[in-house]
């Protein structure tokens, strides 16, 4: 009996923490657009996109060894170049896992990896023509070069 109203208890808990997900994705992680993001921006409420990933930092904003002034100036937006700029210790590094909240919306994040693909694909394509080509040709050559050697010996 008492089993029985532990786990039905359990699977409410269960059924409440999918609903609190909400506009997540099946594996739980929470996106968020880039609007949203930025309405976040102010020094009682800030949130910052480091590396595609969202952190909510407001109670970290005294605590920062460089100053809350920089933080605020970066407040609700991207701010991955600043803090690489800085060259943070991995301590710091560290540090972003306590303020992670989610991660950037998939339509909202730089296209400059996927086109990097892209040009590689087109590379590779290029240089496997290049190769084909030329290969075939040589076949070819040797093939026709094989037959006139051959009725000239013939005749
Ligand atoms: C949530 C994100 C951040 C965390 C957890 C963080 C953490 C830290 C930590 C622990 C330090 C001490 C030095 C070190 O260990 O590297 C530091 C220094 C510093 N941070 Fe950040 N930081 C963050 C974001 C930023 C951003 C976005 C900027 C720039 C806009 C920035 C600017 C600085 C500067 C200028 C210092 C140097 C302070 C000095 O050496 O006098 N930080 N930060």
């Amino acid at each position: 009996m008492g089993e029985e109203t532990e786990s039905s208890v359990n699977r409410e808990n269960q059924i409440i923490k999918e609903e609190n997900t909400g506009t997540s994705e099946e594996s739980g992680v929470k996106y968020y657009t880039v609007e949203e993001i930025q309405a976040h921006n102010m020094i009682k409420d800030t949130w910052l996109i480091i590396h595609d990933k969202v952190y909510d930092i407001t109670s970290f904003m005294e605590e920062h060894p460089g100053g809350e002034e920089v933080l605020l100036e970066q407040a609700g937006s991207d701010a991955t170049e600043s803090f690489e700029d800085v060259g943070h210790s991995t301590d710091a590094r560290e540090m972003l896992q306590q303020y992670y909240i989610g991660e950037l919306h998939m339509d909202d994040r730089k296209k400059e990896s996927k086109k990097d693909v892209y040009i590689t694909t087109s590379k590779e394509s290029g240089s496997l023509t290049s190769w084909v080509i030329p290969a075939v040709a040589a076949v070819l050559v040797g093939i026709m070069y094989r037959y006139y050697m051959l009725e000239h010996k013939s005749s």
